[in-house]
């Protein structure tokens, strides 16, 4: 019996397959039992005709409870009407194991049950379909700095140190030291950069947020590329195409996961070259003429954001921050040294902020100074001040949040399925 995945069934037209997989679904319409099965790649219908089969067999698929594990023999005959297009003339069913009563119904749940029961969610086609799009989402832009000569260096999870600020860091008991879980894996990176270039890290990144919104989680994963001899317009034009190789890369590849959950595909496709660019200072403009309430020196949070990008329909890059409010290495603008010269980029739609970067700080007492005004440890930095030392040179990196890029991509509401097992305030289980 030649086993097949059911994503495959169309090669096997008029062929005895065996399939294997999960009880998604079951009708009976008296003398046809239909069964829907999954098995990870796929749906297909077998049908199993009262005609053909034996009494066992016919009755067994009439109450194999639904998400039992199954394996299903038959032949492949096309039908529009199954979910893949094509369906099998069961003629073998085997229950594997038999679930007990499975508590996710198609009906509607509140979303405190389905986060409860995430190990179980994740079995529904909507939460696959994100699984699918963020495997692609990460490919694509692993693919993307490959082909642009960067290397994986990957940054360690434990660190001494705190990159974006003291107020979000998990600490933990390094055999009687303080560590921190990481804020982000920049300035390992730009440690890598002296030695590589162009580098990258990917890899989950925490912080105790302790605010509850659809953008936020403690644990995200983040990809931080970094080059040696960079400025602001390479980071900006880097990201730039960064983001728009891999929105084709999933519009190509997984358009079908898009439909599945209803994303509008027009909106993926306008994502093209050039995007908008304006200064923090022409946001502020924007924000007064929405009549928007915002004084030059303040961040913008989530509502300046959202008012911002409304006007466009690529992501928005706003650049040259005041640098009171950006981080302590942010290198200073020449020409007016009260901006730093950091760059967010804001995707469409309203789903937020999913770059954050720039160009850094490269001169040693520069860097020193910064340091000391944020009140930071100038011990556990002296690595950092390593850098600076020897062979210093101008350089610029960003990071991405891969489940806020993700939540645009897939047209989510909230990060919170764009992450397998979603790590919150209130939230560790499962
Ligand atoms: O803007 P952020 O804080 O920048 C950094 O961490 C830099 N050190 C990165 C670098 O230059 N290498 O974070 C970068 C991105 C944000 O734009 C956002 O997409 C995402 O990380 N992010 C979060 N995603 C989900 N939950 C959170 N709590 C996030 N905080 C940041
Ligand atoms: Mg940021």
């Amino acid at each position: 019996m030649r086993r097949a995945y059911i994503k495959n069934l169309r090669e096997h037209l008029d062929q005895e397959v065996e399939i294997r997989g999960w009880v998604y679904h079951r009708r009976s319409s008296g003398k046809l039992h239909f069964l829907v099965i999954r098995d990870g790649g796929g749906m297909a219908q077998v049908l199993y005709f009262k005609g053909d089969v034996s009494p066992e067999l016919f009755e067994l698929s009439d109450r194999v409870p639904l998400e039992s594990s199954v394996i299903a023999r038959g032949k492949v005959r096309e039908d529009k009407r199954s979910p893949g297009g094509f369906e099998l003339s069961g003629n073998y069913l085997e229950v594997v194991h038999s679930a007990e009563p499975y508590p996710i119904q198609p009906k509607e749940h509140g979303v405190d049950f389905l986060l409860q029961n995430r190990h179980l969610w994740l079995r529904s086609p909507r939460q696959a379909a994100i699984l699918k799009v963020r495997d692609e989402l990460i490919k694509a832009v692993r693919e993307f700095l490959d082909r642009e000569g960067f290397i994986l260096v990957d940054a360690p999870i434990f660190t001494p140190a705190a990159c974006e600020g003291t107020t979000t860091l998990f600490a933990t008991d390094y055999f009687g030291e303080k560590a921190y879980l990481t804020q982000s894996g920049q300035l390992y990176m730009e440690a890598a950069a002296m030695a590589l270039g162009k580098v990258y890290c990917l890899g989950p990144t925490f912080r105790a947020e302790k605010s509850k919104t659809r953008r936020h989680l403690t644990e995200f994963w983040m990809l931080e590329p970094e080059a040696a001899w960079y400025h602001l317009e390479d980071v900006m034009d880097l990201a730039e195409d960064l983001i728009i190789f891999s929105v084709q890369r999933v519009l190509e590849r997984r358009s079908e996961d898009l439909m599945v959950l209803e994303r509008d595909l027009k909106k993926l496709e306008a994502i093209k070259k050039p995007f908008p660019r304006i200064t923090y200072d022409q946001a502020i403009q924007l924000l007064a003429q929405k009549n928007i309430n915002i004084k030059w020196g303040e961040d913008f949070g989530a509502d300046q954001d959202t008012a911002l990008s409304a006007d466009f329909d690529r992501p928005l890059v706003i650049h040259r921050y005041p640098a009171d409010i950006k981080a302590f290495y942010m290198a200073n603008d020449q020409e007016r040294p009260e901006l730093a010269l950091g760059v967010d980029i804001i995707a469409p739609e309203g789903f937020g902020e999913i770059v954050g970067g720039g160009e850094r700080e490269w001169r040693h007492d520069k860097l020193l100074e910064k340091i000391r005004k944020h009140r930071l440890s100038q011990e556990v930095f002296s690595w950092y001040l390593d850098l600076r030392r020897y062979g210093s040179v101008p350089h610029s990196g960003f990071g991405l949040g891969i489940e806020r890029t993700l939540a645009w991509i897939c047209g989510v509401h909230h990060v919170r399925e764009t992450i397998p097992f979603p790590r919150m305030l209130e939230r560790i289980y499962p």
